[in-house]
């Protein structure tokens, strides 16, 4: 099945069971969970807001690292840019963070509160080289959008 295909027949799972439930924790570790389970990545999972901080949240896939700096690492450089990043090579990002020495390539997308606050970024990692394009981006960033509209971040 190409990715397309896949994500299509994903959506509406994600959000049937994104929708009823609030608490954003939940809710993180189970589209984690459903994800990364459904494309087999490396790494999948959250890191929230706090502060001038990214802190980990709901994840799958090996120990990682606790915090990241505003501006650091991939995640960090998708909060200040606020915007998705695709990295088709770790090794060619100045300052990327490698919590785990297999991954090769990464995708991050920024989530937001409805005020338009980054409120946390969902990463993902993969062993392979240019696993991400814009495909990806577009059904991640509806599957966080639709995350958003659900919880309740306070
Ligand atoms: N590689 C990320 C750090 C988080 S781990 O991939 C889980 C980064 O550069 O921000």
């Amino acid at each position: 099945m190409i990715k397309q295909e896949k994500y299509e027949e994903l959506l509406p799972q994600m959000i049937a069971m994104i929708e009823g439930e609030t608490n954003p924790v939940s809710v993180m570790a189970n589209v984690a969970a459903a994800l990364h389970e459904a494309f087999g990545w490396w790494w999948t999972g959250f890191y929230t807001v706090s502060g001038d901080q990214l802190e980990l949240g709901p994840f799958q896939g090996p120990v990682a690292c606790y915090r990241i700096k505003r501006g650091r690492g991939v995640c960090g450089t998708a909060w200040d840019r606020n915007e998705t990043v695709i990295v088709p090579d770790v090794e060619q990002f100045p300052g990327h963070i490698a919590c785990s020495s297999l991954s090769r390539s990464e995708i991050v997308v920024p989530m937001h509160d409805n005020e338009g606050n980054v409120v946390a970024v969902l990463d993902i990692d993969s062993k392979d080289l240019s696993t991400f394009d814009e495909t990806d981006q577009q059904y991640l960033e509806e599957i966080v959008k639709a995350i958003s509209k659900e919880v309740k971040w306070k």
